[in-house]
Parts: structure tokens; C-alpha cells; sequence
């Protein structure tokens, strides 16, 4: 075996170290796209027709809470964007734990995620869609 210096290693491990989260966080965008399975029935990942149930969620790290103009929301949703409330990932990950805990009257129909893992891959992914949409409450 070759003898490398021992400042080279400590390079080496710093450099590996370094990539490590940037690794990390791109498995859990794979994992959370298939995760989204569980959403897609109900969410489209782009803009447009045809519409589902649910808003798109392009863009949605970022989004003003409840503000596509074209999508009718819940009142709750709705002010909650109109006083300034954006979905940050935490946000996100704490709403998909359990929609109704945050917005009692949502109709978003669904029971929530109670793995922090599987939530963790979930935002990873989300952040990676699109560019964000207009954060400004759409005027009604
Ligand atoms: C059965 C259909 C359905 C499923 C499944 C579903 N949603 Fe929803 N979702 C909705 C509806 C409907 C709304 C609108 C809520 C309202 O206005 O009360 C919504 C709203 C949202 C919003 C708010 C978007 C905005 O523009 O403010 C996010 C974020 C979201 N859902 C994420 C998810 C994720 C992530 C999943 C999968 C883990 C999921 N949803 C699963 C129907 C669904």
C-alpha cells in the first residue's frame, strides 16, 4: 500500500465529507418521488390542464400559502396566504403529517404521512419542481 501523507487524507475526508449532504439530499428527492405517488391522484407537478383536485404544486417551496388564482381553495387556506403565510419546508412537512391539524377545514382528503423520513424525502423532492409561482394572494 502506497503511504499518503496524512494532511492528504484529512483533504480527502474533508472533501468527501463536504459532498456528502449534497448526496444525501438527491437520494431523498428519488425516494420522495416515488413517495408522490401518493399524492399524484390529486396534485399535478406543472401548471395547466387537465385539472385535479388538488392546486399544482409547481413551485410550491416558496409558495404563498393557498394563492393560485385558478384553483378554488378553502377560506382557511386562502387567508392564510393573504396574511403572508408561505410554505417553507418545515411548513410543508408539518401539514402532509396531518392536513387537518393545520387547517381543520381542509378538503385536501387525506390522512397524512407519519414517518419523518418519508415527509423529509417528500419536501426534498417538492423543492426540486419548478420555479416558484407568483407568492402575491391572488386579488378575488
Ligand atoms: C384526495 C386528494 C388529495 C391527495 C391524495 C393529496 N392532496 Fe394535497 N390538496 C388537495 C386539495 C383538495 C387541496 C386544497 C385544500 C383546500 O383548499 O382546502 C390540497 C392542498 C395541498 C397543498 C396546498 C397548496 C397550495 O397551493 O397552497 C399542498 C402543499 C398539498 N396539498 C400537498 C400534498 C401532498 C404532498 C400530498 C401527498 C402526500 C397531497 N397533497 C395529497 C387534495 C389532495
Amino acid at each position: 500500500m502506497a503511504i499518503v501523507p496524512r494532511q492528504s487524507v484529512q483533504i480527502i475526508a474533508l472533501v468527501l465529507l463536504s459532498l456528502w449532504p449534497a448526496a444525501a439530499r438527491a437520494q431523498d428527492a428519488e425516494a420522495g418521488r416515488k413517495l408522490f405517488r401518493r399524492c399524484a391522484a390529486c396534485h399535478a407537478l406543472v401548471p395547466g390542464p387537465p385539472l385535479r383536485a388538488g392546486p399544482h404544486l409547481d413551485g410550491v417551496v416558496g409558495r404563498a400559502i393557498g394563492s393560485l388564482s385558478d384553483y378554488s381553495y378553502n377560506g382557511s387556506l386562502r387567508n392564510a396566504g393573504r396574511a403572508g403565510g408561505t410554505w417553507t419546508e418545515e411548513r410543508l412537512s408539518q401539514f402532509i403529517a396531518d392536513p387537518r391539524a393545520m387547517f381543520p377545514d381542509t378538503k385536501m382528503n387525506f390522512a397524512g404521512i407519519p414517518s419523518d423520513q418519508e415527509r423529509r424525502d417528500l419536501v426534498a423532492f417538492l423543492a426540486t419542481l419548478g420555479d416558484p409561482a407568483p407568492t402575491r394572494p391572488a386579488a378575488r
